[in-house]
């Protein structure tokens, strides 16, 4: 069974985006078939994640317009993620949905197309409570709730439960609260430790036990359009993303899964062979990172044809191992093309 998460908070600023990218990643690192769906027409996942689709090729066209799921459906830089994007037509979705009949299900009628092809589907809502978050509340069978470490941030939280109350009740949908996220957490600050302390005393549901610290390198990787496991693996913000990422799958360990076992022998062939400069020991295998040097133009086309849809190294690394020919790749590599 898959899940399907939506990532909500009616405050801006909290994390919402960088929690959905982030923990997207690690899920698809982790073996899981995961899919991200920009449902904010700031559509910041979008851009931070440099996904390239045609004008009409958003989650808006596949709600409103008619487009196929398989159009707006795009592949990553990850093996196992796959990101719907959004663009400002999302923000003209509020007055026609007004017309619609189901106004408040069209996401989910998308998502129970899809659903039995992932893992976990991921939502990524907006900074409002308006007809796009009802909808992407009642696709989701339940919330994670990025808190921010500051101040005012358990001033939202009783209008944020009563929306979600709002949901179960008057429209009859069983939405569970996973549970809250405690985000750009300081431990050398004071006030932080306080309103960490304070969330976990006060919040009436789960609060995950990871903390994501506040990192520059997790501000920083949405510029270069990667998630952070891309971009600064070893940070701390890469590391507490794991670690939720984790933590949420914990949740459903013993449902059917999507998930291509790791493969020793082929994370061994990574990690010694001359090309690679460096890997990342994970207790689930070797990661190649984007070190790998392919000069060769045929075989680069001979491992697009393979699994892979874009022609930047990165992916092929991740690609390759994932779709366990990396072995096979290195023996295709000829001593005139080495
Ligand atoms: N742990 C963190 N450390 C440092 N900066 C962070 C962290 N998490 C998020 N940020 C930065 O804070 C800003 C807001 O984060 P983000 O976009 O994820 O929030 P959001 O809740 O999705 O915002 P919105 O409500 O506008 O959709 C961004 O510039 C982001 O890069
Ligand atoms: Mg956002």
């Amino acid at each position: 069974m898959s899940r399907v998460i939506a990532i909500f908070n009616q405050k801006g600023g909290v994390g919402k985006t960088t929690t959905a990218m982030n923990v997207s990643g690690y899920f698809a690192i982790l073996g899981k078939k995961t899919l991200l769906i920009d449902f904010d027409p700031q559509y910041n996942t979008t851009i931070g994640l440099g996904v390239i689709h045609e004008p009409s090729e958003t989650i808006y066209h596949a709600l409103l317009a008619g487009q196929q799921t398989d159009r707006v459906i795009k592949r990553t830089y990850l093996a196992r993620l796959d990101v719907v994007p959004a663009s400002q037509d999302l923000a003209g979705a509020l007055v026609e949905l007004i017309e619609v009949p189901d106004r408040e299900s069209l996401l989910k009628k998308f998502i129970d197309r899809i659903r039995d092809q992932y893992d976990f589907i991921l939502i990524d809502l907006g900074p409002t409570v308006n007809l796009l978050t009802v909808n992407g509340l009642m696709a989701a069978d339940e919330v994670v709730i990025p808190v921010q470490c500051e101040y005012y941030s358990l001033e939202g939280i009783p209008q944020l439960l009563d929306t979600v109350h709002l949901i179960r009740e008057n429209l009859g949908h069983p939405l569970k609260i996973s549970g809250a996220l405690l985000t750009m957490y300081d431990k050398r600050e004071k006030l932080s430790r306080d309103i960490a302390r304070e969330i976990r005393k006060r919040f009436p549901y789960k609060v995950y036990d990871v903390e994501i610290p506040r990192s520059v390198a997790l501000a920083e990787s949405p510029r270069f359009q990667k998630p952070i496991m891309l971009y600064a693996p070893q940070s701390p913000g890469a590391i507490a993303y794991e670690e939720l990422a984790k933590e949420i799958i914990r949740g459903n360990e013993n449902q059917k899964e999507h998930s291509i076992p790791p493969k020793r022998d082929i994370f061994e062939t990574i990690s010694s062979h001359p090309y690679v400069e460096k890997t990342y020991e994970y207790d689930y295998g070797t990661y190649a990172p984007p070190t790998l040097d392919i000069k060769h133009e045929k075989t680069k086309k001979e491992v697009i044809n393979g699994e892979i849809s874009s022609d930047t190294k990165e992916p092929l690394v991740l690609m390759i191992h994932e779709e366990g020919n990396f072995k096979d790749f290195f023996d295709s590599l000829t001593p005139e093309n080495k």
